[in-house]
């Protein structure tokens, strides 16, 4: 009979490690660590603790949640964002997998770093990197066909560039109509636009703006949008693709789709609004998921506390479970505030309190629940969907996402 790892490890406490390291039988609980060594040496040498946080990548998902978002938009080409490690999927990981979709237009990214790393990975679509550069990242960028998202008068700049490679640069311009955020604003943008349009240096390619998501003033930033664009287009300036719907737009503002969509939590399969997620509008599929495995399973006698500060204390006899995730993880603090693990197909709430590499869950009255079993913190099983642990504590799902420690390994699955 083939043994799991949990029949071994099973095996190896009770007969192997328990026994013959002469431990009292209330002491077994503390070997499996041993034994889990253990296995990992019959491999070779290894690199991570089979026990340590993983975060797992789910394809067939992704795909699904771009032909959703295609739907959604009538097919109009999709500008996926994949910045901040593709949302905790790892960034090359996210666009390998979208490249070579034909609804997958090109990539969006923050950091000129990721920028750079996608196509080191072999990424030959558009990219765009939303961030900010200096004169030399920009000659960088372009140089390896990144288009900078421009709003300062960076005409100069560009001529300069322009002059040594012989060819116009591709770019976006980005149109601050109320976020306040990044973008020229929209009473000033004809000026600036009119100065790299009127350049042979550049080669429009697209013009975009960010909703505030405030469903009221959203409709005074369409307007201030359209007005700037329908200017400047009826003195013949091509403002190429215009974009600015985001995955809050998608469900929103179906009417402002314009040339491209630009989502991002929609494609990772997250409903970036729990509301979202109760309307027929895109069936999306979480395509992450962080899971770990159960390093240690104790009772707990009635009195007994568990976290710093005391954070919890036993009022009866209880069986409690420690797991190798905490906030360093991008396991959110306050999931200790409502937040449940799935482990065995039963949800156990997040007690006392996360520390840094550590949370502990609540498993009752029984001991249901073995060293070595694994936890999901969240997937795409109703119930540990992101926006699950989102609605149980309070933690935005672009956190829960975005915040995944970038050194954790990512496990594509391929089914
Ligand atoms: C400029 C821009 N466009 C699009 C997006 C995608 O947003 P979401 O993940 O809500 O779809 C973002 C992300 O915050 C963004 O900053």
């Amino acid at each position: 009979m083939e043994s799991s790892r949990r029949t071994f490890i099973g095996t190896s406490l009770g007969v192997g490690l328990g026994a013959g390291f002469g431990f009292p039988s209330s002491l077994d609980q503390a070997l499996p660590t041993v034994a889990a060594v253990a296995l990992g040496l019959k491999e070779g040498v290894s690199k991570d603790s089979s026990f340590d946080p993983w975060v797992e990548v789910h394809r067939q998902n992704l795909h699904h949640n771009v032909q959703e978002i295609s739907r959604r938009a009538g097919s109009k080409p999709i500008l996926a964002v994949v910045k901040n490690n593709g949302y905790g999927m790892g960034v090359t990981n996210a666009a390998r997998l979208l490249d070579p979709r034909s609804e997958i237009f090109g990539f969006a990214v923050v950091k000129f770093q990721e920028a750079m790393s996608l196509r080191d990975a072999g990424i030959r679509k558009p990219i765009l990197l939303l961030g900010p550069f200096d004169e030399k990242n920009l000659g960088d960028a372009v140089a390896r066909g990144i288009m900078p998202m421009v709003y300062t008068p960076l005409g100069p700049a560009l001529d300069k560039i322009a002059a040594k490679t012989q060819r116009p640069i591709p770019l976006h311009i980005c149109v601050d109509t109320g976020i306040g955020r990044v973008g020229v604003p929209y009473y000033q943008a004809a000026r600036l636009i009119r100065d790299l349009a009127g350049r042979r240096s550049v080669q429009i390619q697209g013009t975009m703006m960010t909703f505030t998501e405030d469903p009221d003033f959203d409709k005074e930033q369409v307007q201030r949008f359209a007005d700037t664009c329908s200017t400047l287009e009826k003195e013949g300036i091509s403002l190429g693709r215009k974009h600015a719907a985001s995955s809050f737009a998608l469900f929103q503002h179906p009417d402002f789709f314009l040339d491209m969509v630009r989502p991002g939590m929609a494609i990772y399969g997250v409903y970036s609004e729990n509301e979202f997620r109760h309307t027929a509008i895109m069936d999306l599929r979480p395509a992450i998921s962080l899971k770990a495995r159960v390093a240690y399973v104790k009772k707990l006698r009635k009195g007994d506390s568990a976290g710093y500060n005391r954070a919890y204390m036993a009022k009866e006899e209880v069986w409690v479970a420690t797991l190798p995730t905490g906030h360093a993880d991008g396991w959110p603090r306050n999931a200790a505030k409502g937040a449940k693990v799935r482990i065995n197909g039963t949800l156990y709430p997040v007690i006392a309190s996360v520390s840094a590499s550590h949370c502990i869950v609540e498993i009752g009255g029984e001991e249901r629940v073995r060293i070595g079993d694994t936890a999901t913190f969240f997937d795409w099983q109703e119930g540990s969907r992101p926006e699950d642990v989102s609605e149980a504590c309070g933690v935005s799902v672009y956190d829960l996402t975005m915040h995944l420690n970038p050194l954790l390994p990512r496990k594509i699955l391929q089914a």
